[in-house]
Formats: C-alpha cells, structure tokens, sequence
C-alpha cells in the first residue's frame, strides 16, 4: 500500500501521534519528547520515547519504532489497512478521495507493465541466444511459458519505440521503471537480460526482475518501487504457489528467481521467492494467509545462512512453525536441482531443521568432537545457543541430545544433563539481569570511538535541522561514513535533505532498510544534549572525511600485498607467510633450527 503516501501523510498531520499513543500509554514530558512505559515489552523503567516534533516513536528497550500507523497496527493488532481507516476516521479525512486516485494510477501501470512483458515474450522467442540461456540453465519452453519469461534487447530504446508504436502513455512507463530519462532523452531499463514478469496474486504484472546474459553488472536488476511494486511485500511466484502452498501445508522459501523456477519445475511447486531482499514481516503476513509452516532454503554460504537465520527468527516471533533446509556447501537450490540431484534437494527439504537445532547442529560441524577440548568448546557455544530458547521443554529436549558431547564420557547421562542445563541456566540467569536492552543495544549500538560519535553529530544535526547543518552536505559524501549502516543511512539523509530542506522522519524511515531505520529513529530520538555549534559540526565533518580518505589510502597501499597473499584482508600477515619466512631465514643461517623434541 505504498501508493496511499499522499493519505498517510495528510492523515499524519492532522492527527497528533501524542494524542494516539496517549490512549494507550502515560507519558510523560522529558526535554524534547515524552517517554512512558513500552506497551510492546515488559520494562520498570520508560525507554518508550515518542517526539510530537517528528512524529514517530521509539523504544531503546526494545527497539521497536515507528509513526502513529506502526504504532497503532502493533497495538491493536491491526493490517495497515485497517489502521489507516481508523486513523482517516478519526482525522476526518475521506480516503475515497486519494484511493480512486491511486488505484486508477496502480491500474495503468499495471497495463503498461503487461504490454511490457508481451513485448519481451516476444522478443525471447526470436532471439536464439536468449533460449538458448535458459534451455542451458535446464528450463523446458514449457516452463518459459508457464512464467511468461522474456528477453530485453541490447538496443538503448527497443521498449521505448514499441511503447510510441503502440502509443502507451511514456509518462507511465517512466513511473513503472521501465524507461528512464537521461542527458539524451528516453531508454530502456532492461537491456540484454533475461526478463523475469513478477506477478501479484490477481495476475498483474507488478514489477520486473532482469538477469544479465553475459557478465553485465549487476547480475539482477529490478524494477523500482512504485504504487504497484514493493519488494518487501512481494513474493516471486506465490501466484503459482499459492494452491500447493495450502495443499502440502508449508510454504518453501528460496532467495531466487531461477531457485523459484527450477524447484517448481522440479516439481517443489510450493517454492516462493524473495526478490533481492530480506524476509520481512509483510512477507511472513502475506503467506500466514496460506500456511503456517516454513523452510527457509537459503545458499550454503554464510551470507546466505545468516538471511536465514534472521528471516527464521522473524518468523519464529510470529509464531509460525520455521524451518532451515541445510544445502551442501557452495549449492543453491537451482545449482543442486540442475546437477540431477533433485533426491538430495528433497531429502534436505524434508530434514529441514527448526532453528535451535540447526545453530546446534553447525556448532557441532565446526567443533573436533573427538577431543575433549573440543567437545567442551562446543558446550560452550551451545550454552549460548540454548539460553536463547524460550521453554523449558524445548531446552530439556536439545540437552538430552547434547550429553553425549560431554568433555568425560565416563561421566553419567543424569550427571551430564545436569550439568549442561547449570550452564545454560547460569545464562539465562545472567542475561535476566542485563534484561530489557537486548534488542535495542543490537540494533545501535553505543558509539565508542570519536569517529562514531562524529558521524552520529553530523546526522543528527541534519535530521534536527540545527543550524550550520546544512554546510556539511557540500564536504562530505556518504561514502566517507565508516559502516555499511551509518554510510546508507547518510545517504538517505543527505537525499532527502538536498531534495527538501529538510527531513520529515516517517517518510525517512520508509525509505530505508529495517537496520537503518531502527538506527535512524533512535539517534533522532536519543537525549544527547543540546545542538552543537557550527565550528565542531565542522570538525566532525572533517574527522569523517579524513578516516573516510585514510581508509582508501590503506586499502590501496595495501591492495598488492593483499593480492599476492602476504598479508589477508584485515592487514594481518598470513599465517603461512611467516612459517615460509621462518624457514627462509633458518635455511640462510639467519635463525636457529627448530630443536627436535
Ligand atoms: N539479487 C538482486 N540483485 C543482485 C543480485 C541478486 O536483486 N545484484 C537477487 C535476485 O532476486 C537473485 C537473488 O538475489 O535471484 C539471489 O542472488 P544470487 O544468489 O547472487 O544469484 P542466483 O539466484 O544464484 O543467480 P544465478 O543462479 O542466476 O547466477
Ligand atoms: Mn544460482
């Protein structure tokens, strides 16, 4: 419901988000904003801080944040449907007004996006080489139809001359991200690529994803978000999904296109995926309309590994019943699909392991359990592992199948079992105490070093429009900033501040990722004293600016060693260099023989 921006915002400012979260929450004045006691976790002492100046709301208990639309869908249970005509009731606003607009706009993108993928349909079926691509990749012409895939031509304007021949509106293909605007007018956005329609479950055309033939970067290109289009509500191919979905009772989940279609080719006709994005809760909402049951087919990589276990936690907090299909290493669906192994796909899809055994089960891969030191180290992590899960039962279920793990094995398995269940209790005990701030302490951290607390000066000056602010956009450039977080959250700040004056932090934080976000709402809502002035605004620029230019300097002196392999990317000397410099220098009479002992 992307396209109700004009409505929310309307609705925004008429309601105050103080008056909303007031109903629910006591709040006190405290400086700029109000705190009280979260209504989303247990807490003695209020984190819950809501700021009339932005109207959003954060809690650095928990982490949660939002505008008055998140906060009242989370407190009322509600779908951002139904909390948008309560909130337009209470503003007096008539939504009739802004949907007719919005689903007349939704309705011709949707019918350009359709001439569009005809358009590339046919143009895959006279291009031999674009067939030939996806008969190598395994797919039969059966299959390429069933998903209506296409293919973009190489030319800069194939799509734009069609669209005039056929005289679709380009203002409307501009919008759906099919053709852009540059220095010498209209071109295609997808050229030379297999063309991937993404579909919504009434059929339309919502978007388009783009594989490269050849080594073009980046390898897949999607459409942008419009009216019609957002990646973090969509799911390629649960229009054919759905059905299985419900029929097998569990939905499986892979990160790609070609792993969606080679697994429903393959008969796994339940397969969804994600397009290019993280599992978000709009996901996990839209297939709770069809199952319950989840697994998580990810690569075997570690990337692709923790996506999973990120995405299963989620999914887990929703209540749903998630599961990890463990690959083998280096494999991704389609990969292990197309090699024939399609058995070992299903056996694996069928051994999906819910997530606590799955982290037990990597610790015991990582681990030399034929040592006691190893098996002790392994126990260790698995205390961890275990202080995590939320019952009693469940926990008593995985150190049952822990004590065999036991460091003595002459101990007994009462004696083993209790002794784990010490250990991991000691934790539970330990983080109790240090409780309430797990979450919010995890998504931001509290700065440590000079440059960290340099960058959130900087940003937060700019959210607060303090004065002076302004000047640090001509001096520094987002990629400065030292982490992946703060360098993507500049970059939004700095866009929305160059195209408004200003920030207007709601629209902000839809903007960006859920890590910038949480980030984000909590340096803008966090008590860190008064404005600074102007001169150390500077400073702080000048601080980011040259660690940003010392990093490019290391990382090019650097680079050659890096390639030849004396030092590893951190800068550290490789192990095995010194041991060939040991014996460089004992061979050369340098440096004594080792004794041998
Ligand atoms: N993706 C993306 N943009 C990229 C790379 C990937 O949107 N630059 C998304 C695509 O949806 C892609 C998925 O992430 O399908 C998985 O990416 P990756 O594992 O890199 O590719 P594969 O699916 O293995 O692609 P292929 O098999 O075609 O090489
Ligand atoms: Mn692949």
């Amino acid at each position: 419901m992307a396209g109700s921006r004009d409505a929310k915002e309307e609705i925004r400012q008429r309601v105050g988000i103080l008056d909303v979260v007031s109903e629910y929450v006591t709040l006190k004045r405290s400086g700029k904003s109000y705190k009280g006691l979260c209504p989303f976790h247990a807490e003695k002492t209020p984190s819950f801080t809501v700021s009339d100046e932005f109207q959003t709301w954060h809690c650095f208990g928990c982490g949660e944040h939002g505008d008055v639309f998140s906060f009242l869908m989370k407190i009322e249970n509600l779908t951002f449907a139904e909390a948008l005509e309560r909130l337009a009731k209470r503003a007096g606003v008539e939504l009739e007004r802004f949907q007719d607009r919005q689903t007349s706009r939704k309705e011709l993108l949707g019918k350009l996006n359709a001439l569009a993928a005809a358009y590339y349909a046919g143009l895959l079926k006279r291009t031999p080489i674009a067939i030939e691509y996806l008969h190598n990749r395994g797919l039969a012409d059966q299959t390429i139809e069933q998903f209506h895939l296409g293919y973009a031509a190489l030319a800069w304007d194939g799509l734009v001359q069609h669209l005039t021949r056929k005289g679709a509106d380009l203002k409307v293909a501009e919008q759906a991200g099919l053709i852009v605007r540059g220095d010498r007018g209209l071109y295609d956005r997808f050229r030379h690529r297999i063309v991937f329609p993404i579909f919504d479950i009434q059929e339309r055309v919502i978007g388009f994803g783009g594989r490269a033939l050849g080594d073009d970067q980046p390898k897949y290109l999607n459409s942008p978000e419009t009216p019609l289009f957002s990646k973090t509500h969509s799911l390629y191919g649960l229009n054919l999904a759905r059905k299985a979905i419900s029929e097998k009772g569990f939905a499986l989940i892979v990160e790609g296109y070609m792993d969606m279609i080679t697994a429903h080719q393959a008969g796994f006709t339940n397969c969804v995926a994600t397009l290019g994005t993280a599992l978000t809760l709009e996901h996990i909402k839209v297939l709770s309309r069809y199952t319950q049951k989840i697994a998580l087919a990810y690569d075997a990589d570690s990337a692709g590994m923790a996506a999973a276990l990120r995405g299963a936690a989620m999914f887990d907090e929703a209540g749903c019943d998630v599961r990890i299909v463990r690959l083998p290493g280096g494999d991704d669906p389609d990969s292990l699909i197309r090699e024939g192994r399609v058995s070992e796909f299903a056996a694996a899809v069928a051994e999906a392991l819910p997530i606590v055994d799955h982290r037990l089960a990597v610790l015991r891969e990582k681990h030399d359990l034929t040592h006691p030191a190893g098996r002790a180290a392994m126990l260790k992590e698995a205390a961890r592992v275990l202080a995590d899960v939320p019952t009693f039962v469940e926990r008593e279920r995985c150190i049952k199948e822990l004590i065999r793990y036991h460091p003595n094995w002459d101990v007994g398995p009462t004696q083993a079992q209790n002794q784990i269940r010490a250990d991991v209790e000691a934790l539970v005990r330990r983080r109790q105490g240090g409780a309430g701030r797990k979450r919010g302490s995890e998504a931001a951290p509290k700065p440590a070093t000079a440059l960290e607390r340099a960058e959130r000066s900087v940003l937060r000056a700019l959210i607060r429009k303090e004065e002076g602010a302004e000047g640090v956009l001509n001096t520094l450039a987002p990629e400065d900033f030292s982490s992946e977080i703060t360098s993507a959250a500049a970059k939004a700040v700095f866009e929305m501040f160059g195209q408004k004056r200003g920030i207007y932090l709601p629209d902000l934080l839809e903007l960006v990722s859920e890590d910038v976000g949480a980030f984000l709402s909590q340096l803008a809502m966090s008590d860190e004293g008064p404005p600074i002035n102007e001169k150390t605004l500077q400073d702080c620029a000048a601080l980011i600016r040259n660690s940003g230019l010392k990093k490019m300097r290391t990382s090019d002196i650097l680079a050659p060693y890096i390639k030849q392999g004396i030092i590893d990317a951190s800068g550290a000397p490789r192990e095995q260099t010194l041991e060939e410099l040991k014996t460089f220098l004992q061979k050369s009479g340098k440096l004594p023989e080792d004794d041998e002992q």
